[in-house]
């Protein structure tokens, strides 16, 4: 089996505005394996790279992303919050990214946010644009919205899919299967190493998130997890 791979959580999320295309290119250059971003829509159904349902925490905009136009959302900066040097960053969109990605090789962890109600319009959009950029064998679609994701397998079951689960699930192994996928984002404490290791021993592709603390690091590289989700990406590929 081949080493855990590094995914930068948000892009370069510890030392950049996260979801910003300077946190993604930093993660590039130090060296990550993937990049996970958030997904959901403008007002407009342009799909944009934001993680809050909202625009207060990381933008200078506020209130609904899903309020306003494309166009309005690009007046805001998604940096300033964190620093004014990041000031000049936008909110990308998702063809943004994957026309930067044409330029290099990382894999694209997809997270789909969203309402419920907008689960068919998202795919219907998302879908044609990994198409578009050829990236079908370079992403991965997961979501906390597990309705998404198996609506996702049944309509293109090509293309990698995980399940994001933030608390232990009864039986995981049998839940993966149901939901037609291969991937299982888990939140980090939420497995034994036992269970662990047994849905690893059954195909599984474990991608623990957000593993920000160096012995949890070890922890999930010495048992071969197929990636790391990180804040952290430099410690994580120190450590790997
Ligand atoms: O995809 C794993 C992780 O990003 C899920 O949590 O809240 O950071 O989107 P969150
Ligand atoms: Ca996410």
């Amino acid at each position: 089996m081949s080493q855990t791979k590094i995914f930068a959580h948000r892009g370069f999320s510890s030392q950049f505005p996260e979801n910003t295309m300077i946190a993604f290119q930093t993660a590039l250059e130090v060296g990550v394996d993937g990049i996970e971003f958030d997904v959901q829509l403008s007002k407009d159904h342009v799909p944009v790279i934001i993680h809050d349902h909202t625009l207060d925490r990381t933008s200078t905009g506020s209130g609904v992303v899903g309020h306003y136009s494309l166009q309005e959302l690009k007046q805001f900066s998604a940096g300033s919050w964190f620093h004014e040097q990041f000031k000049e960053e936008q909110i990308p969109t998702l063809e943004e990214i994957f026309l930067w990605a044409t330029n290099n090789a990382l894999q694209l962890n997809v997270e789909l946010k969203g309402y419920v109600w907008e689960r068919q319009k998202l795919i219907s959009i998302v879908f044609p644009l990994i198409k578009k950029y050829g990236l079908q064998n370079r992403v991965i679609v997961s979501s906390f919205d597990h309705k998404v994701i198996h609506l996702w397998n049944k309509q293109f079951p090509t293309i990698e899919t995980g399940i994001i689960v933030k608390a232990a699930l009864h039986n995981p192994k049998l839940y993966v299967q149901q939901i037609a996928t291969l991937g299982y984002h888990f939140y980090y404490m939420s497995l034994t190493t036992e269970e662990a290791e047994q849905l690893i021993n059954s195909g599984i592709r474990l991608r623990p998130y957000t593993v920000n603390d160096k012995n949890w690091i070890r922890t999930f590289v010495n048992l071969k997890c197929e990636a790391i989700i990180t804040d952290y990406p430099d410690l994580a590929l120190s450590l790997r």
